[in-house]
């Protein structure tokens, strides 16, 4: 039997310009991941993890490489007048990575463990599109190849982090995991306020806006219809010509 999680992925993934947008999200996501591995590969002193982390970061550069590409080729394939496709971002998130981490101040088990968590919530994710793209098999080709590094990923940091925290690694993942869920929050505040703005100018556009557009209304109709004539002292007559000034 479908889980109720399936049924939702697979209608994110069963509109066309839905999956080329949300491909070209995890195209940019996955390239800031590479990025942030970059840097995290400048910061340790740890010579075996800056090797780990740079050859990481290539992983997370190719997956937006072949997201990319992937998301272009769908994009190219649907018809020029934008359809709406409503964003999905909370219900397909992609790989987090170190997800906007302050990667300069962290030490290196505290990056490892909120790696390993991300990695493996990719893992687990990519997982899930892979089972409902079946539509869309050049996509599934895609997501196939990713989810192969992701598990590569989620081991490597896990056993790294055992290797430079071997007391403390229980502690430091869940420490990660009150960070991650911190991160969840703020994300789904910012979804909510978003939608309480949208309510709030709706209300106002539909309560404020009719008495004015009335007030509008009837001024409109007090006004005469055609030419009318004007004053004989607007028109220059009886007092100073407006020709001869400026104002
Ligand atoms: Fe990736
Ligand atoms: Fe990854």
């Amino acid at each position: 039997m479908q889980s109720p999680l399936s049924s939702v992925h697979r209608w994110v993934w069963r509109n066309a310009r839905r999956r080329a947008k949300n491909l070209l999200r995890f195209a940019e996501v996955e390239a800031d991941g590479g990025r942030d591995l970059v840097r995290a590969a400048e910061q340790t002193q740890d010579p075996l993890l800056r090797r780990l982390f740079l050859l990481h970061a290539l992983d997370e550069q190719r997956h937006a490489d072949l997201f990319r590409k992937r998301g272009l080729a769908l994009m190219s394939t649907l018809p020029a007048a934008p359809e709406a496709a409503s964003r999905t971002d909370w219900l397909t998130p992609g790989e987090r990575g170190l997800d906007d981490l302050r990667v300069e101040q962290e030490r290196d088990g505290a990056l490892l463990a909120f790696l390993h968590l991300s990695e493996k919530a990719a893992a687990r994710d990519f997982t899930h599109y892979i089972a409902a793209l079946e539509g869309d098999p050049p996509t599934r080709e895609v997501f196939e190849k990713v989810v192969h590094d992701e598990a590569f990923h989620m081991n490597y940091t896990r056993a790294q982090l055992l290797r430079v925290a071997p007391k403390d690694h229980g502690r430091l993942l869940w420490m990660a995991r009150l960070r991650r869920l911190w991160s969840l929050y703020l994300r789904f505040a910012g979804a909510l306020a978003a939608v309480i703005g949208a309510v709030v100018l709706t209300l106002q556009y539909f309560i404020l806006l009719p008495p004015f557009a009335l007030l509008a209304r009837r001024a409109w109709a007090r006004e005469p219809e055609g030419w009318t004539p004007i004053a004989p002292e607007r028109n220059g007559q009886g007092g100073p010509s407006p020709l001869k000034r400026q104002y």
